[in-house]
């Protein structure tokens, strides 16, 4: 009975050749580690969202006057598990982050965005923004008044750019300040453009990375012939592996959402939103912190603030124009130099996450201006190492 359904569709949609293609005769380089789990553990966390975001979605009331109320009366008190549903999402949307820091950061190191791999990396980078801005906009949703004091903030930064600046924000806003028309807007894309976005943008992501094939430890460019010979099949050997990471993260994940939630949910946000009230401090959710305190860090020119905040989101788009070393050069595992500005980077990344939650007054400021100095420096740097590289690949010093 299974067999002929098999015939039957096989001989309708070619299943079997696209199964071989896909999964049996897909090889990977068997000098890989687990951060090669990160990229399913990413879709895996995008389907945890869209389910459970469908099941909140059923009480939500996108309107100014009900929002707060549905989100944090009915489904956390009168919905049954509508609290685990609202925490699963919540929890969710910050480890979407931590993965996709993972993924870009397993990325930078190993220089899988090094030639071929360009557009995997620049449709990498298009779903970082997408999930950025559908985090965003998801961020105002439940009303209250961190969501409402955050929108009011970042939305207002649009006014800043030059002529069309002022009738921009008030475009996106649909009104003069943060208002009703601005949660019925933002819930409409967060709930429709944004993820039907992402879904096609990782088709095109994963389409990409099968014609490359994936990069390895040591950054060895492989033939499809030479991975059949040395690599592992994606199915049934890559496979099982990656069902046991995501088995061992949902655990830890689920630990998350019961015991440890609070990381997850601001409690500024518990007080409904508040036109007329201010909260003393306005900072949005860690995974943004280190992007704002460099919009911080330039405290003596708002201007050069708001230029430093965009460029530092869009720069690492750049990344395979600025690093330019050839082979041997790829993976930092043998590039010495680039190793010590890897890590130089990661560190003042997580500094200005943590100051960026700190007032930026006094010492605190010129850290500010010092971490966002050193964010761009690495970019800057990788041009001059790969100089150096090139000339060390051309005089055979390597290795
Ligand atoms: C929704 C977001 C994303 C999804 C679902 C996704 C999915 C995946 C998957 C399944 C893989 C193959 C497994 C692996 O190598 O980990 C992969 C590889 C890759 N992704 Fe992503 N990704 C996303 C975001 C990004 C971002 C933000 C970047 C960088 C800006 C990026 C860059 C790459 C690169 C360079 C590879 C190839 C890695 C290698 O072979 O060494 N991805 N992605």
């Amino acid at each position: 009975m299974g067999n002929k359904l098999i015939k039957w569709l096989d001989e309708r949609l070619a299943i079997t050749t696209l199964w071989r293609v896909l999964m049996a005769e897909y090889y990977l380089p068997k000098n890989i580690n687990w951060l090669w789990s990160s990229g399913v553990l990413t879709i895996l966390v995008f389907v945890i969202l869209v389910v459970s975001g469908i099941f909140v979605l059923m009480y939500y009331k996108p309107d100014a006057k009900l929002a707060f109320d549905s989100v944090n009366k009915t489904i956390m008190m009168d919905v049954s598990f509508g609290w685990v549903f609202r925490h699963v999402h919540a929890v969710g949307a910050s480890i979407m982050f931590l993965v996709l820091f993972i993924h870009m950061g397993r990325g930078i190191y190993y220089g899988s965005y090094k030639a071929p791999r360009e557009i995997l990396w620049v449709t990498g980078f298009i779903l970082f923004v997408l999930m950025s801005a559908t985090a965003f906009t998801g961020y105002l949703l439940p009303w209250g008044q961190m969501s409402y004091w955050a929108a009011q903030t970042i939305t207002t930064l649009f006014s800043k750019i030059p002529v069309i600046g002022p009738d921009l924000v008030i475009w996106i806003r649909g009104n003069y300040i943060v208002e009703d028309a601005t949660l019925t807007r933002f819930f409409a894309l967060h709930v429709t453009l944004l993820p039907a976005l992402i879904v096609v943008f990782t088709v095109i992501h994963l389409y990409a990375l099968r014609i490359v094939g994936s990069n390895n430890e040591d950054g060895i460019p492989m033939t499809k012939e030479e991975k059949k010979e040395k690599g592992i099949p994606f199915w049934p050997v890559f496979i099982s592996k990656e069902f046991f990471v995501m088995s061992v993260f949902l655990f830890f994940f689920f630990y998350l959402v019961f015991f440890n939630y609070k990381f997850a949910m601001d409690p500024i946000n518990f007080e409904p939103a508040n036109y007329l009230q201010t909260p003393p401090h306005i900072y949005p959710e860690w995974y943004f912190l280190s992007f704002y305190e460099v919009l911080r860090g330039f405290f003596f020119s708002e201007t050069l603030g708001l230029i430093g905040f965009v460029l530092s989101m869009v720069i690492p788009l750049f990344l395979p124009w600025l690093d330019t070393s050839p082979y041997p050069f790829i993976s930092a595992k043998h590039r010495p130099l680039f190793r010590i500005a890897f890590w130089v980077f990661v560190a003042d990344f997580v500094a200005l996450t943590i100051l960026g939650k700190l007032p930026p007054t006094g010492l605190f400021a010129w850290l500010g201006f010092i971490a966002s100095l050193v964010y761009f420096g690495f970019f800057l740097a990788l041009p001059i190492i790969s100089k150096i590289e090139k000339k060390q690949a051309a005089s055979g010093g390597v290795r």
